[in-house]
């Protein structure tokens, strides 16, 4: 499946990623910077928060009490705001676009 991410400034990058990885996992192995995932995908961090564009969030389970409670600590949240590191990519999810956040800390 492709994910499509934007930045906040428009900048818009397609990457192709293996069905059963996750979102973060895809934006590592292409240089995403916005996307910085330092405890690796432990949902213990939140610097891995996106936006998931609202065509795709009907598509995909919805956040645990966990990432609930991480998705509180991020800096602009959203009401489609995720941890991109608990999106496990599925075919469902072609084309998905993940919008990615101005300050990632
Ligand atoms: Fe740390 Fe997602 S990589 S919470």
């Amino acid at each position: 499946p492709t994910i499509k991410f934007v930045t906040h400034d428009g900048n818009e990058q397609e990457v192709e990623a293996e069905s059963g990885t996750t979102v973060m996992q895809a934006a590592m192995d292409n240089g995403i910077d916005a996307i910085l995932a330092e405890c690796g995908g432990a949902c213990s961090c939140a610097t891995c928060h996106c936006y998931v564009d609202e065509a795709w969030t009907d598509r995909m389970p919805e956040a645990d009490e966990i990432e609930k409670d991480m998705l509180d600590c991020v800096l602009e949240p959203q009401d489609n705001s995720r941890l991109s590191c608990q999106i496990t990519v599925t075919d469902d999810l072609d084309g998905i676009v993940i919008r990615l956040p101005e300050s990632q800390y």
